[in-house]
């Protein structure tokens, strides 16, 4: 998307909240890989998806900064609902709990530090939407681990899952993450259990719905 028009979506959607912006801002001063956060657009998109699904129970795999750990949160209906938020990366953990308790929906949000595929499985919850954003080599993992976890008649929002298009570029097929998102793309487009529609948003969003 060019520059202009990103402008002219942003000053017409609903605002940045300023904990968000803050995070946002945050990440890109401290972090080398800040463009993993998922930012205003996506931020907004995954807020109002979460209102319209109504979730007791959220999983986020890949929390990074926890900026859409926050969007997550912030569109559950009360605080009885919770986000269980999960990161590998421990020398993420103190900037997390920072801006997690900054927020006012800081204590909806359950933050775990480790492998998302030693840690869901110990959670032992049932799920009614899973946020998956994480290592793209491992996505089918998360899939298969997930679905054991999700509720009849939950969703699934994947991130990445056009990868910067190079899932139709012949010169990235061999590359390991792009290997990585286009067996997870074809594994959810044949599997009878879900219907999906990839929104070609960022870097690509698939919605998936547990029949
Ligand atoms: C793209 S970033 C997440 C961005 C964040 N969800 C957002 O939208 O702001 C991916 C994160 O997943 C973490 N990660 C990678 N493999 C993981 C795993 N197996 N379990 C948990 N987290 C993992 C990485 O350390 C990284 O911080």
């Amino acid at each position: 998307m060019n520059d202009k028009l990103e402008e002219y979506i942003l000053s017409h959607i609903d605002e940045e909240p300023a904990e968000l912006a803050r995070i946002d801002h945050d990440t890109h001063v401290q972090n080398y890989y800040w463009h993993m956060c998922s930012g205003h657009l996506q931020g907004r998109l995954i807020k109002m998806l979460t209102s319209m699904i109504k979730p007791r129970r959220v999983l986020e795999i890949g929390t990074f900064s926890g900026y859409s750990a926050l969007c997550l949160a912030e569109g559950l209906v009360d605080d009885d609902c919770r986000v269980d938020t999960i990161e590998v990366n421990d020398e993420q953990e103190d900037f997390i709990r920072k801006h997690l308790a900054l927020s006012p929906f800081g204590k909806r949000v359950c933050l775990h530090i480790g492998d998302a595929r030693d840690i869901v499985p110990s959670l032992g919850e049932r799920y009614d939407l899973v946020f998956i954003d994480a290592n793209k080599r491992q996505y089918e993992e998360y899939y298969d681990l997930v679905m054991d976890h999700l509720n009849d008649g939950g969703y699934i929002i994947a991130d990445n899952t056009l990868w910067a298009g190079k899932v139709v570029d012949p010169k990235a097929q061999h590359e390991a993450q792009t290997q990585g998102i286009l067996a997870f793309n074809e594994k959810v487009k044949q599997d009878p259990r879900v219907e999906q529609v990839i929104i070609p948003m960022r870097d690509g969003l698939t919605l998936i719905h547990r029949l």
